[in-house]
């Protein structure tokens, strides 16, 4: 957690030379560490660290989707069916739905199975498009009235039939699987869910023999994208440092002034509503509507848009130990935004203004009353002086996302080797990284299915 790397000084435990070095280098510099580039003058350890952490990440480079699936078309949606879905949401579901029709097509099945299908963009697409019987699963209630507003909606534009959904009970066999991972946060690890199911993490026999466990904070860092970061550019790269600093320092204000709330306050899903509604309100009248860049962060780097919102939700719970998360940071952002102040045009009183507006939007939200003995000035003059170690930290940090979400992938389709001779399965990344940075599929099936194994899993 980034507080304690203000309290317990973490950076003091990165090289030296790595510090000096990088606390002269370019924002845009620090957010290339992540994809694994480097500069020419950097210390030799340095240099080593980044490159053997690239070297021993999954490559993201989109597959060509043509070579690996017999009669690969992608779908081109029409706006009706692409109501609703933003640039990334339309390539996947284009891509993706391609692939499974592709796959349903060669494997001769009847039917599709969407399990954790939001609100059913792609099985919308799947049934009114490509004509196949398909059943969307989703824990959320609420995303099947979304889901069934939506159909009724678009069935209106469709004359053609709509095939009906079918059930479950209707799969005799299941001969494929399409899997996508993200909101690896809020992945289920044995050692670290108090529960009787089947972990997340680890699933291969291969990793579990090895004792190999990740933690809180690394399946929160295998969420991290390098592609957002490199994206980011210098403004808001510098934006989400110093969204980190207040992030942190809000932590010490908690820490000193709300001890009782403790390092996981936990926030009810009702009251968790309220203080949303409220935020919003606050958020709303005290600034005009400007388009957050907030998903534009690279904390935010979930392949899906849902996931974003369901992983936020759950990461303000889980994640973040102040549990403010999403709809701070979104003011922050906001607020940076309306008073211009990013980046070095921020001057030191503008940012002590931001950090207080900061705190108590986030006290608010943790329902709590902010005193007049709160003395935020004094903690964020504490933490100032450590912002651009924290931007430098953060970076290093991140460079370990890719390769835990390697892990994590790996594991996943040792488990499906482990299956034997009953299933073939392959990695493979499907979409435009630069659009869906989270691109990777595992995909495994029948031996006698059809589909075509040209990409050969690693
Ligand atoms: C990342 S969203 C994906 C949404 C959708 N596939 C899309 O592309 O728009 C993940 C969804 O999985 C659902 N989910 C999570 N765990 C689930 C479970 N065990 N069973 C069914 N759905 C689940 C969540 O409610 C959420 O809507």
């Amino acid at each position: 957690m980034l507080t304690l790397s203000i309290s317990s000084r973490l950076w003091e435990a990165v090289d030296e030379d790595w510090l000096q070095c990088l606390i002269n280098e370019s924002v845009e510099s620090l957010l290339l560490i992540p994809s694994g580039i480097v500069q020419d003058h950097w210390p030799t350890s340095l240099k080593e660290f980044v490159l053997t952490l690239k070297s021993l990440v999954y490559p993201r480079e989109q597959a060509d989707l043509k070579k690996v699936f017999p009669n690969f078309q992608p779908t081109s949606l029409n706006s009706v069916l692409a109501q609703g879905m933003n640039l990334k949401k339309k390539h996947e579901v284009e891509v993706l739905s391609a692939i499974v029709s592709s796959a349903a097509s060669a494997m001769r099945a009847d039917a599709v199975i969407d399990v954790g299908a939001g609100q059913g963009y792609l099985a919308q697409v799947l049934a009114f498009e490509h004509q196949l019987s398909v059943v969307a699963i989703d824990a959320c209630s609420h995303h099947g009235k979304v889901t069934n507003a939506r159909a009724e909606r678009i069935k209106k534009h469709y004359m053609a039939q709509m095939r009906k959904f079918g059930t479950l009970l209707e799969c005799e066999e299941v001969r494929a699987v399409i899997s996508i991972g993200c909101c690896y946060n809020l992945l289920s690890e044995e050692g670290f869910t108090n529960a009787q199911i089947q972990y997340g993490f680890p699933m291969s026999c291969g990793v579990k023999s090895v004792n190999l466990s990740l933690g809180k904070s690394s399946r929160d860092l295998a969420c991290q994208s390098a592609e957002r970061w490199k994206s980011l550019g210098k403004d808001a790269g510098l934006h989400n440092f110093e969204l980190h600093a207040f992030r942190a320092a809000f932590q010490m204000v908690l820490h000193k002034y709300f001890p009782e709330v403790g390092t996981s306050p936990s926030i009810g899903r009702q009251g968790k509503a309220l203080r949303r509604k409220q935020q919003r309100k606050i958020i709303e009248s005290e600034l005009q509507a400007e388009e957050s860049t907030y998903s534009d962060l690279p904390q935010m780097a979930c392949n899906m848009d849902e996931a974003c919102s369901v992983t936020h939700s759950g990461e303000s719970e889980a994640v973040n130990t102040s549990g403010i998360r999403s709809d701070v940071d979104a003011l922050f952002t906001k607020m940076s935004l309306h008073t211009g102040s990013t980046c070095e045009r921020t001057t030191s009183t503008d940012k002590y203004s931001l950090f207080e507006k900061f705190c108590q939007s986030g006290l608010c939200r943790l329902g709590l009353k902010p005193s007049d003995n709160i003395n935020f000035h004094g903690i964020w003059k504490g933490v100032e002086p450590y912002v651009s170690l924290i931007g430098i930290y953060w970076s290093l940090r991140a460079a370990f996302g890719p390769l835990l979400e390697t892990l994590i992938l790996l594991d996943r389709l040792l488990f499906l080797q482990e299956q034997g001779d009953v299933l073939e399965s392959v990695m493979l990344p499907i979409f435009d990284p630069a659009i869906s940075p989270r691109n990777v599929a595992i995909i495994a099936k029948k031996p006698d299915a059809g589909i075509s194994s040209h990409h050969s899993s690693r």
